[in-house]
């Protein structure tokens, strides 16, 4: 009986009703935005910025704003599937120049991404929460087609279903070499603050030609 009520939850279960529901009873993005995991990623993300003269960033999947407190960039959009998400980052980042959130929506997300055109595209912790293949597909889409220049993903990259049922690793790279034929993997960097609350390392992208 309980193996058919974990494999019916699972059937059923939408990564982006799941997300909702955790911010609306009061939770957050979890051990990853928070100290010193939020504190390694920004550092990456603001020596790639300074590095590449980044001016325009968009965070596809950005919670609920813990981590954007230690960004430092001219122009940010963040986007998230949950309402919920996107209402604190507005509250918490009211005063902060330059600085945006939008409700992820797939009928005007690429028009949206256009106008604000981003040279660079931001995906932390993100990638093993879109369980289903079809999100997984369409995000990989979007994220790589809304950048002009670079796009720099923070995920496992692995094939692997056992984490949980807001959990699946995959090896997004293979996906992305497959499926996205103008961007070139740059780098891999190995995270220096893997511990027990994260296993992702750092991978750059840049365009072709
Ligand atoms: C673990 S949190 C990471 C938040 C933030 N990127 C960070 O590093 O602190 C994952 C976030 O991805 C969002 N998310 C999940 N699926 C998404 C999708 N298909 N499109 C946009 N955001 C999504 C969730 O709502 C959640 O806020």
């Amino acid at each position: 009986m309980r193996f058919i009520k974990r494999t019916l939850k699972k059937f059923f279960f939408k990564s982006g009703e799941y997300w909702e529901k955790r911010y609306k009873k009061g939770g957050n993005s979890g051990a990853g935005s928070y100290n010193e995991l939020a504190q390694g990623k920004s550092n990456f993300i603001n020596e790639f910025i300074q590095e590449h003269g980044v001016k325009r960033l968009l965070d596809y999947g950005c919670g609920d704003g813990n981590q954007l407190g230690y960004f430092k960039v001219e122009h940010y959009l963040g986007v998230d599937v949950s309402q919920t998400a996107v209402a604190i980052c507005r509250e918490k980042h009211k005063n902060r120049a330059n600085t945006a959130f939008l409700l992820y929506d797939p009928r005007t997300f690429q028009s949206d991404a256009a106008r604000f055109a981003p040279d660079l595209t931001i995906s932390m912790d993100v990638i093993f929460h879109l369980v289903e293949d079809a999100v997984f597909a369409n995000y990989i889409r979007e994220l790589f087609g809304s950048s002009k220049k670079y796009v720099v993903i923070y995920s496992t990259n692995i094939d692997r279903k056992d984490e949980g049922i807001h959990h699946v690793d995959r090896s997004f790279t293979k996906y992305v070499s497959d499926h996205i034929t103008d961007w070139k993997l740059v780098k891999r960097v190995e995270n220096p603050h893997k511990h027990k609350d994260t296993n992702c390392d750092y991978f750059i992208y840049a365009r072709k030609g």
